[in-house]
């Protein structure tokens, strides 16, 4: 079995048109007929599996403080909407569970970002896992993380799924190849990249080893940089703003 990525994924859902990681910002995702959706995925003090990118709750939901704080009871009463805008106070941050059913629903791919706080990558890993055990999920989906203590223990805890190594920075190219080795070495499909890294030689470094390559940004990745990037020959971008590549 192999994955064959989309040339656009949604990020964070679509992060700019709707409070990013919510069931909503998923629904306009798949409004928007995107494929894919990429989520952050970190738990709660009972173990739960939820989506939130920041390690605090503060900027995006009205809770303060790290989510391993609060039980998940009390982080489904959190509002994930009035930062973005008021008329979604409404809005929770939902479960893993629940992202994936809707997604085995809809037929929707999903990238599963790890995002765990510091020292719950053991929990947050298990957590993921035990998911997956008890449910079975109809959706594509794949793992990926900059953490790669995360990588490696997905990779145990599951051997057979796709995971994707993401990549913020490295020094010089002897520094990428050791990267790329580990990736290796933990049967990664995929190596995600800051469009910042991104050239000709890292593609073809990452084809010549039969790996895809994603690139992610801090900002609005615009459709003529993702000619560009796609004209180099990278899989997948993830973008804000489904909007600008219609
Ligand atoms: O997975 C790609 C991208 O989501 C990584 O960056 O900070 O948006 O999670 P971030
Ligand atoms: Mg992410």
């Amino acid at each position: 079995m192999s994955i064959n990525l989309p040339k656009i994924i949604g990020h964070r859902g679509v992060k700019d048109l709707a409070p990013e990681n919510t069931i909503f910002a998923i629904n306009e995702a798949i409004k928007h007929k995107l494929e894919w959706i990429e989520i952050d995925v970190k738990i709660s003090k009972d173990n739960i599996p939820f989506l939130l990118h920041d390690d605090l709750l503060n900027r995006t939901t009205s809770g303060t403080g790290y989510p391993y704080q609060y039980n998940y009871e009390v982080i489904k009463n959190l509002d994930a909407g009035t930062w973005f805008d008021p008329k979604f106070n409404y809005l929770y941050p939902p479960t893993l569970k629940e992202v994936l059913d809707i997604c085995s629903n809809k037929k929707i791919g999903v990238n599963i970002e790890l995002k765990p706080n510091k020292k719950k990558e053991k929990d947050n890993a298990e957590a993921i896992s035990h998911l997956f055990k008890k449910n079975n999920f109809h959706c594509q989906y794949f793992f990926s993380s900059f953490d790669l203590f995360s990588i490696k223990l997905i990779r145990n805890l599951m051997p057979n799924v796709f995971l994707g190594y993401l990549i913020d920075n490295y020094k010089d190219t002897k520094n990428f190849l050791q990267i790329l080795e580990n990736c290796l070495k933990l049967k990664c499909f995929c190596m995600g990249f800051n469009i910042k890294l991104i050239n000709q030689e890292i593609v073809k470094i990452c084809k010549d080893n039969k790996l895809k390559v994603t690139v992610y940004a801090n900002k609005k990745i615009r459709l003529i940089e993702a000619q560009e990037l796609w004209s180099l020959g990278v899989d997948s971008i993830f973008i804000d703003d489904p909007n600008s590549f219609v």
